[in-house]
């Protein structure tokens, strides 16, 4: 199958601010000079705001990682998850036809999507609402036929609830998702014949579905605003039906939910072998950049900082290889090197507020006590 790019494109793509809040936090994952690899997020964070990948979403994507348009076409166009055409605007259907779902009956679901939807695949329906695709395996095979609907999963489908899902979702309503003939999740179809008393403290519906329907956003297009899926819940230790409502909280709800239940170290206790406390690190990285004028302490700051000992050179034995640092690239031991930084047991000597006076200096702010390159630089002049 041709993959390019739609001959119909809008004029312009700009993520909502809340996602791109979240793909500049994507980017900071990856080492200096390295934001390219965040790609894939960033192009699928497009697509999930907008349905589908547009050439000004790409275009802006490689703008955002400093990465030629190609580069980015190159992947968008490489990957068939993205979908490079208008998709419809309620439901994306993909029904699995390798195999296992093959043999159950997926070429029944394909006549369904054929007769309610549109006659060829990455076809728009005449109302513009669906659009359908034949997928290869989905992993889901245990429970064949099945199709992914927007993020969800709907299995053991027969031709006639595939009709009714396709129905409903026309109505506006969401069809649980997950089996769709009674079975929990996996077991056998005339029920379990092993660990018959195990008592899993079953929640509604299988772990997947559970969560599906209590973040309720199976075609729901992503604006950011959305619960974090994977904190705070999962990480504070409470079960899916301490969640509370199926209605997600409003954002600020949402972002207070996460901040208290997001790990934090004790009060003033060190989060990692630099000796540096989370509340220190805080103030370090609300610090602003102080001038090249003025190399010393800064009034600006909120925390202390000392300009540590810098070379003007390597010394005779040459320069380290400080990109063995993690989280250090080629852009950034360049900025290291000009502010006269080459060796490891350089970094090692940092003090608390001369990490602060390095910090002040770099783009991405807090990466030298996330990455704990003190504890990494004293190994490294140690071998
Ligand atoms: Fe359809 Fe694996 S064959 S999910």
């Amino acid at each position: 199958m041709l993959r390019r790019l739609h001959a119909d494109q809008p004029d312009s793509f700009a993520f909502t601010p809340e996602n791109l809040k979240w793909a500049e936090g994507q980017m900071t994952k990856y080492p200096e000079g390295r934001q390219a690899s965040a790609i894939i997020p960033l192009l699928w964070r497009a697509q999930e705001q907008e349905g589908w990948l547009t050439r000004p979403a790409i275009e802006e994507v490689a703008r955002m990682l400093d990465l030629a348009y190609i580069r980015a076409l190159e992947v968008a166009s490489f990957y068939f998850m993205f979908q490079l055409q208008p998709v419809g605007s309620v439901a994306h259907i993909q029904v699995c036809g390798t195999l296992s779902c093959m043999i159950c009956g997926a070429e029944d679901l394909v006549a369904v999507c054929k007769e309610k939807i549109a006659a060829n695949p990455h076809e728009l329906s005449a109302d513009g609402k669906f659009s359908w695709e034949e997928v290869e395996c989905l992993g889901s095979c245990a429970n064949a036929p099945m199709a992914q609907i927007g993020k969800d999963y709907y299995e053991d489908l027969t031709a006639a609830r595939m009709g009714e899902i396709i129905d409903e979702l026309a109505a506006g309503k969401v069809p649980t998702p997950g089996p769709q003939n009674g079975r929990y999740a996996a077991e056998p179809l005339k029920g379990l014949t092993s660990l018959k008393d195990y008592d899993s403290g079953k929640t509604q519906y299988n772990a997947s579905v559970q969560l599906a329907t209590d973040i309720g956003d199976t075609v729901k297009r992503i604006d950011g605003t959305e619960v974090p899926i994977l904190t705070p819940w999962q990480d504070s230790g409470e079960t899916v039906k301490d969640r509370p409502a199926q209605t997600p909280p409003k954002p600020a709800k949402a972002k207070k939910l996460a901040e208290k239940n997001a790990p934090r170290p004790a009060k003033d206790t060190p989060a990692n072998g630099s000796g540096v406390t989370e509340q220190q690190a805080d103030a370090a990285s609300k610090a602003k950049p102080v001038g090249k004028s003025n190399p010393g302490t800064s009034p600006e700051a909120t925390g202390p900082e000392s300009k540590p000992e810098t070379l003007t050179t390597a010394r005779a034995e040459g320069a380290d290889d400080l990109k063995r640092i993690s989280g250090v690239g080629p852009k950034l031991e360049q900025t290291l090197n000009d502010l006269g930084f080459y060796h490891f047991d350089q970094i090692a000597a940092w003090t608390q507020d001369e990490i602060q006076w390095v910090d002040n200096r770099l783009k991405f702010k807090g990466r030298i006590v996330r990455d704990n390159w003190i504890a990494q630089a004293t190994d490294l002049a140690k071998a």
